[in-house]
């Protein structure tokens, strides 16, 4: 992988990168199905990524002919990695198995390890023989909807398809790693004016946002909305905001410290909530939620909005589902991808029948709305909320940071990019977006 490294680094044409051999393991941040049970009786906030993720040389897997192999420059901490390392809900060995079951290619996912990831950006190696759009020496973001594209229910909306899965997650060969496999149908041009690390963080968190809140499966946002943001400068809420802003709608962020709030002031967004402040206890006790605590926050979010909000961008779940449902405006809707905080979710349905409110679910984004958040980013229209760089090595530190809610934006995590700001490829893009608007968070983060 070092010399393949080498080449991109020195700027290697694709017909060159695709003759330089491939090699046969590579390092990869991997959990083990032997430690699947590792953490049993120990509350979640003790288990801990830095003892379950490993860094470790994993074998090369077969290519398929509608596959890629990517090297991959940089990659990012999601959420699910945190799931995957802590084995919860459930260990993701299950969905290997399940995979190993559907097919020839499917079984090559069936290990004794999970290399984990679900996002990252990097350069085409090789193509299955039935690729057509993309080639050796292409630079690509990946976005992480594993679809079989041969089974009709994939064909209207693919997150409906029987088969959908999570790249990296329930799928072997994630981003979190110098090379991956992943379907053809999965990648995407790299934002040009980007560094490898500001490209990597993107496409989870801000497809997922992007059908939530934009596209017609999700909330369908209009000019004027207000939109209730939890979590609103972490993975998903740092996009949310940026997308009620560039609609015309006006965010309502929740975050949870006075440095989250500033961060919020920089990013244009003008009403904040710091809930820690605040301090709002939704529940009263383990069993019991105080619908009291509920007007607070409506009363909070009218001060400063105007009005209740017509979207409640909800992801913390169990802690906040019931406070969501209440708030949302008569008519409104709570859109939800999400239950960080557990996912047996209790609310008081009189306020959501009798004021005509919805629950929309949602699940990361199909192909054209993954292809269109990208294009935005592309544009400088959506910026990385890029906030912090670990190398591989410390992958299970970078997870127990975002376990822990110790992070803003994203956590990036250089694969094989040496060093932070390799591969932007069009600086007077870049100076034209703004450095000030493309590193907002990585500044707060230093
Ligand atoms: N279905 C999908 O496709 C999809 C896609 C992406 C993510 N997800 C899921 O969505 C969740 C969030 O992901 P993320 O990447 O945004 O994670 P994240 O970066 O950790 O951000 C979550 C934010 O939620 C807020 N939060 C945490 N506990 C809270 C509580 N008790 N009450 C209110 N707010 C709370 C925190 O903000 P403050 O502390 O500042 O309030 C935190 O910044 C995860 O469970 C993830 O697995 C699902």
């Amino acid at each position: 992988m070092e010399r393949i490294r080498d080449a991109i680094l020195a700027g290697a044409s694709g017909e060159e990168l695709a003759r330089l051999p491939l090699p046969e393991q590579y390092r990869a941040a991997v959990v083990l199905k032997e430690e699947s049970s590792m953490f049993e009786g120990l509350a979640s906030e003790d288990k801990d990524p830095r003892r379950s993720l490993h860094v470790q040389e994993v074998a090369v897997p077969e290519l398929a002919p509608d596959e890629a192999y990517v090297a991959v420059m940089a990659s990012a901490i999601n959420f699910n990695t945190v799931w995957t390392s802590i084995f919860e809900p459930l260990p993701t060995f299950g969905f290997l198995e399940r995979l190993g079951r559907e097919s020839r290619w499917g079984a090559r996912h069936d290990l004794a390890y999970h290399v984990v990831g679900s996002d990252a950006s990097g350069v085409v190696l090789r193509v299955g023989s039935a690729v057509r759009r993309w080639k050796p020496g292409d630079r690509v973001v990946i976005h992480c909807n594993y679809v079989d594209d041969q089974d009709p229910s994939a064909h209207d909306d693919s997150m409906l398809a029987s088969n959908q899965r999570i790249w990296g997650f329930e799928s072997n060969f994630g981003g979190l790693a110098e090379l991956t496999l992943v379907k053809a149908n999965q990648l995407m041009p790299k934002p040009t004016h980007l560094s490898w690390e500001e490209a990597a963080v993107n496409a989870l968190c801000n497809s997922t946002a992007y059908r939530m809140l934009v596209s017609r499966n999700g909330a369908r946002m209009k000019q004027g909305d207000v939109v209730l943001v939890w979590g609103a400068t972490g993975g998903l809420g740092g996009y949310a905001v940026q997308y009620v802003l560039n609609g015309g709608g006006i965010p309502v962020g929740v975050v949870s410290s006075a440095d989250k709030v500033k961060l919020l002031h920089e990013l244009g967004v003008e009403r904040v909530i710091d809930r820690k402040e605040a301090g709002y206890r939704f529940w009263a006790d383990e069993h019991t939620q105080d619908e009291s605590e509920w007007r607070r926050l409506g009363r909070d979010v009218r001060a400063l909005a105007g009005d209740d909000p017509d979207i409640v961008f909800e992801h913390p779940g169990r802690s906040t589902m019931g406070a969501s449902v209440f708030v949302a405006k008569r008519g409104g809707t709570v859109v939800t991808c999400a239950a960080t905080t557990g996912y047996m979710i209790e609310y008081d349905n009189r306020h959501l029948w009798m004021k005509l409110k919805t629950i929309k679910s949602s699940h990361f984004a199909n192909y054209k709305e993954a292809w269109e958040a990208n294009r935005l980013v592309d544009l400088g229209a959506i910026q990385p909320i890029l906030s912090t760089v670990f190398p591989l090595e410390k992958v299970g530190e970078a997870a127990y940071q975002v376990h822990h809610n110790l992070h803003e934006g994203k956590i990036g995590v250089l694969c094989l990019a040496p060093s932070e700001g390799l591969g932007v490829e069009d600086p007077e893009k870049r100076a034209r977006i703004g450095e000030d608007r493309i590193g907002v968070f990585r500044r707060h983060g230093a």
